[in-house]
C-alpha cells in the first residue's frame, strides 16, 4: 500500500516537472545546433491556459524576446536580434528559431508562471559552423622535411573553422589528430604513406555534432604528381633528346668527311699522288699508275697488231 502511493506520488511529481509547472527549480538544458538548421525549445506545457505567463529572456542580459499572457503573444523587438526567424507556439509557448546563426548561441531563460505553479528553465544553445569538407593535397615539404624518400608526403587541410578536431584515420584506427577551440582559423595535418600502400585512409574534420570526412586517393595523390618523378622524367627526355641530337650532327659531320678520308687513304696506299679529288681520277689514277699491267697490255696489243699484219 505505502509502495503504491510513493509511486503515485514519484508520477505525480515526474508529471508536473515535465509539465513545467512544478516548483522554483533551475534545469539547465543543452542543445547543440548546426548554422542553418531550426530548433525548438519546449517548455514541456501541453495546453497554455489563460492565466499562463510564458515568457523567453535571451542572453547575458535576459533581454525579453518573446511572451504570451492571456492568450496573446509579444515578441517585444526580437526582430532587431533575430528578424522574422522567431516564433512562438501559441498552443504549448514553446520557442522555435528558424536559421540559426552563430550569433544565436547562448542562454535562452524560461519563466512560466501560472496558478499552478512556477518554473525557471534555462537553455544553453550552441550553434556549430556548417562543416567544409577537409581537403587532401600532396605536401611541400623540402628534402631536408621529409622522413624518407619512398613515402609520400601528404596534408589535409581546412580553413575558417572553430571548435573543431581534424584527424587521420587508417581504417577505423586513429593515427593523428588536431583540435582548435574558440579561433575561426586554418588547420592543416599532415600525413606519411608508403607509395605502394594498399590500407584505406580518409581525413576527418568533426565537432561535437557532426563531421566531414575525405577519403585519401594514393594513386592519384602519390605517383604522378610526386615531384621527383616528374624530375627524373624531365631529365631522361632532355637526356634523349640530346642525345638524339647528337647523333644527328655525327651522322652528317661522317658524312662530309667521307670522302676527302677515302682520297687521302688512296694516294697514300700508292704514295705518289697528292693532288686527286674525284672518283674518276682516283680510277684513272689506278689505271694510270700500273706500269708493269700497262706495258704487258701494250706488249700484247702490239704484239696482236704485229700478228694481224703479219696474216695480212
Ligand atoms: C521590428 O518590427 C517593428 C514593428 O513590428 C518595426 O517597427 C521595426 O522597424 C522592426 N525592426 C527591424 C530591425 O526589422
Ligand atoms: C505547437 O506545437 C504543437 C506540438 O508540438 C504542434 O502540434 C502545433 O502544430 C504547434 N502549433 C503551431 C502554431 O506551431
Ligand atoms: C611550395 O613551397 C614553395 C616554397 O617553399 C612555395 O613558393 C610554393 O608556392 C609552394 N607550392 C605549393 C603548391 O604550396
Ligand atoms: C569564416 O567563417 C565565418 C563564419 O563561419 C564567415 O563569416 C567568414 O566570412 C569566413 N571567412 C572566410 C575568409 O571564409
Ligand atoms: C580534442 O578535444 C576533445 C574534446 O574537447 C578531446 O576529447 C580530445 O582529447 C582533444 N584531442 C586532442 C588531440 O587534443
Ligand atoms: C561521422 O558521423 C556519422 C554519422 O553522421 C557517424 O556514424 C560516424 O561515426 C562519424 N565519424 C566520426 C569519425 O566521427
Amino acid at each position: 500500500m505505502r509502495t503504491i502511493i510513493s509511486k503515485t506520488t514519484f508520477l505525480c511529481l515526474v508529471l508536473l516537472v515535465m509539465d513545467g509547472v512544478f516548483g522554483d527549480t533551475d534545469v539547465m538544458k543543452s542543445v547543440s545546433v548546426t548554422e542553418g538548421d531550426s530548433v525548438t525549445l519546449n517548455t514541456a506545457v501541453t495546453e497554455v491556459q489563460r492565466d499562463d505567463q510564458i515568457l523567453w529572456m535571451f542572453g547575458p542580459k535576459e533581454t525579453r524576446i518573446a511572451e504570451i499572457y492571456k492568450h496573446v503573444i509579444d515578441m517585444f523587438s526580437s526582430n532587431e536580434t533575430f528578424g522574422n526567424r522567431l516564433q512562438l507556439n501559441s498552443s504549448t509557448g514553446s520557442l522555435i528559431i528558424r536559421n540559426l546563426r552563430s550569433t544565436d548561441s547562448g542562454l535562452y531563460k524560461l519563466q512560466i508562471r501560472s496558478n499552478r505553479g512556477n518554473s525557471d528553465k534555462i537553455f544553453s544553445v550552441t550553434v556549430y559552423a556548417h562543416l567544409p569538407v577537409p581537403v587532401i593535397s600532396s605536401a611541400n615539404f623540402s628534402s631536408s622535411e621529409r622522413s624518407s624518400e619512398s613515402r609520400c608526403s601528404l596534408v589535409c587541410s581546412v580553413s575558417n573553422v572553430s571548435h573543431v578536431t581534424l584527424s587521420w584515420y587508417k581504417g577505423n584506427s586513429l593515427l593523428s589528430s588536431i583540435n582548435v577551440s574558440d579561433l575561426s582559423i586554418s588547420l592543416s595535418l599532415p600525413l606519411e604513406v608508403e607509395y605502394q600502400d594498399k590500407n584505406t585512409y580518409s581525413c576527418v574534420l568533426n565537432n561535437p555534432i557532426s563531421n566531414q570526412t575525405q577519403h585519401l586517393d594514393i594513386t592519384q595523390l602519390c605517383q604522378v604528381s610526386d615531384f621527383r618523378s616528374w624530375s627524373t622524367a624531365i631529365i631522361c627526355s632532355v637526356s634523349a633528346v640530346i642525345l638524339a641530337v647528337l647523333a644527328i650532327v655525327m651522322c652528317c659531320l661522317y658524312r662530309k668527311y667521307r670522302r676527302p678520308k677515302v682520297n687521302y687513304f688512296q694516294p697514300s696506299a700508292h704514295a705518289a699522288e697528292t693532288v686527286l679529288t674525284d672518283e674518276s681520277e682516283v680510277v684513272y689514277a689506278e689505271t694510270t699508275f700500273s706500269p708493269n699491267e700497262q706495258n704487258k697490255k701494250a706488249n700484247g696489243r702490239e704484239e696482236t697488231i704485229y700478228s694481224t699484219v703479219n696474216r695480212n
